[in-house]
């Protein structure tokens, strides 16, 4: 399928500002060449900007980019290709997880969420510490109440939040916690990973979603990994994924193909150091899009 990708540099959902360059940096590191290197063809749609937005720190200025992201990813995903959107705060995946919403609402498909972060993000306007919206994006899009001016009127689909599944979480504010666990939201959080590593909690997840016949909504936030290899983020939190760790999470979805959309979040090139972070969000995204270093199946090599 064919690749549509779409920067969205909004930043108003965090307080510390530099996530408006993320697009900019993954375009400079290479984004769109590593896509096209791996034989995709790549429809870059350029950077949203909606109207009347500059400037703005409310939740309607945020709901004008919701539209826009979801009109997008809806169809991008009716017409069959493979919407990427890359922030941008967190809070662009209001956006693209409503416009897969609605897709999916349509072909009868269930939705499910892989949240790649150090945060649950499902803080409600109630329970945030910080008023940040990027802290919120889930609660929302699962239907907590409050949260009606980031959406135009009318019906929208709801995110199922058992069909939610938070990867790499070590950092949880204690309304959220509460919440998180009253919606039964699937969590694999760092003590998880410690114990078992990511290969058998991912495969359960994908296991899960292939029998269901689902589609996968991948969201990638820059503070998933830890801190000492991807520093270019606002919200770093000691103890991520490493880069092996990360490498194998993007080739395991690349190999179920089940991932239909996804979202890279979070860089913010003004906190980065010459550019690492944006490189190794690159080579993340190249593996998910079938970089490997040689063809082998996925079993110990026998000796000769
Ligand atoms: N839980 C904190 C808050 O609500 C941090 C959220 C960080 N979110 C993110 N997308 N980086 O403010
Ligand atoms: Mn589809
Ligand atoms: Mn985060
Ligand atoms: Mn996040």
């Amino acid at each position: 399928s064919i690749i549509k990708l779409v920067g969205a540099p909004i930043e108003i959902g965090t307080s510390e500002p530099g996530a408006v360059m993320g697009p900019a940096a993954l375009r400079t590191a290479g984004l769109v060449r590593v896509l096209q290197d791996l034989g995709h063809t790549v429809h870059d749609l350029g950077e949203l900007s909606p109207d009347g937005t500059l400037g703005q720190r409310t939740l309607s200025a945020i709901r004008a980019w919701t539209t826009e992201i979801s009109s997008m990813v809806e169809t991008a995903l009716d017409e069959g290709h493979l919407p990427v959107v890359v922030g941008g705060d967190h809070s662009l995946s209001l956006g693209s997880i409503d416009g897969a919403l609605r897709h999916c609402a349509r072909t009868g498909r269930p939705l499910f969420v892989l949240w790649l972060d150090a945060h649950a993000d499902f803080n409600t306007l109630e329970t945030s510490p910080s008023g940040n919206v990027h802290g919120m994006p889930l609660a929302a899009l699962c239907g907590e109440p409050g949260f009606e001016a980031l959406f135009e009127a009318g019906e929208r689909p709801l995110l199922d939040p058992a069909r939610v599944h938070l990867f790499g979480l070590r950092s949880i504010d204690a309304g959220e916690r509460a919440l998180v666990t009253q919606r039964q939201v699937n969590i694999v959080d760092m003590r998880t990973i410690d114990e078992f590593g990511v290969v058998a909690p991912l495969r359960r997840i994908l296991d899960r979603v292939a029998a269901a016949n689902g589609h996968l909504h991948a969201s990638f936030d820059v503070d998933f990994l830890d801190p000492t290899i991807a520093p270019g983020v606002g919200t770093t939190v000691p103890g991520g994924a490493t880069f092996r760790e990360a490498h194998l999470i993007m080739e395991m979805l690349c190999d179920s193909g089940l991932v239909g959309s996804l979202d890279v979040v979070e860089l913010n090139p003004f906190l980065d150091e010459r550019g690492r972070s944006a490189r190794v969000l690159v080579e993340l995204v190249a593996s998910l899009f079938g970089r490997r270093i040689i063809d082998r199946p996925t079993e110990v090599p026998p000796l000769e």
